[in-house]
């Protein structure tokens, strides 16, 4: 039998101080074999200081310590920087919440067989949103619907935050150069890794909202995401018309 892949789960956290402990069990109870990278942005609610315990009583916990708030998007580079320069064959994004179910996560490991990048989606059939507000609902759907539109991609759930990549496909972009900050960070490396021909696909996930704690997610966020995803489309469609006019002439 061959060795099992070296999975390093990445949790970014800023003021996640009564979230984290239970989140770090469930995923090392869920799969045994992972390690975990907390990515702490000094969060003022000493969330650090209670990951490097953690860190201290179990080798297969990590801790990374950022000194300013710099957005979920330079968490995750970080992180993903550290987890390939340690070896690591997948690396996974999850949220601090509880949002993102780690039970869930053999899902998103075991569709890695016949794919280089798994989404856990909300919005397949069998995927669902607990305790969601309609406006958050309607944000993240009709995102979605936009993002489609505007990249020309059949994802149903591009801007979530629960997923796993190889480390193959992380190598192959340049994603230090990542500039999204904010949620968007997602749409940019979904559009990264189809761009470098990687097979993305989705499975259904229950994304149950925190209950502890706040969410980050703001105004500025959102027009950031809003205004990048523009960009790249009308890049794309730019390119599609480029491409016809040659044809034609
Ligand atoms: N290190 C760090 N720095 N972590 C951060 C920062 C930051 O600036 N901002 C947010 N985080 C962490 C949070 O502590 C949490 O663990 C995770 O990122 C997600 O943040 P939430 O604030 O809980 O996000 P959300 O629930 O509103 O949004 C979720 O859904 C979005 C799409 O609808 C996330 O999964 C997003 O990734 C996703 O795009
Ligand atoms: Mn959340």
């Amino acid at each position: 039998m061959s060795e099992p892949d070296r999975v390093l789960v990445i949790i970014p956290t800023y003021d996640e101080r009564e979230n984290i402990e239970l989140i770090v069990a469930r995923v090392l109870t869920s799969v045994p074999h992972a390690h975990v990278l907390v990515v702490d942005d000094g969060s003022p609610d000493g969330t650090g200081k209670v990951a490097d315990a953690m860190a201290e009583a179990d080798e297969r916990v990590h801790v990374m310590h950022r000194t300013t708030k710099n957005g979920l998007g330079a968490a995750y580079i970080a992180g993903f920087g550290w987890g390939l320069a340690e070896g690591f064959d997948v690396l996974v994004e999850m949220d601090a919440d509880g949002s993102h179910a780690p039970e869930q996560l053999h899902r998103l490991l075991g569709a890695l067989d016949s794919a280089d990048v798994v989404l856990g989606s909300r919005w397949v059939p069998g995927g669902s949103v607990v305790n969601w507000p309609r406006r958050r609902k309607l944000l993240s759907l009709g995102g979605n619907l936009y993002t489609r539109m505007a990249l020309g991609i059949e994802l149903k759930d591009a801007t979530g935050g629960y997923r796993a990549y190889k480390r193959t496909v992380l190598e192959s972009m340049d994603y230090a150069s990542v500039a999204s900050q904010g949620y968007c960070f997602q749409v940019d490396l979904t559009r990264r890794a189809l761009d470098g021909g990687f097979r993305v696909i989705e499975v259904p996930i229950t994304f149950v909202e925190r209950e502890r704690g706040e969410s980050k997610m703001s105004g500025e966020i959102v027009r950031e995401a809003f205004w990048r995803v523009t960009q790249w489309g009308m890049a794309y469609r730019g390119a599609q018309l480029r491409a016809l006019r040659g044809k034609r002439s």
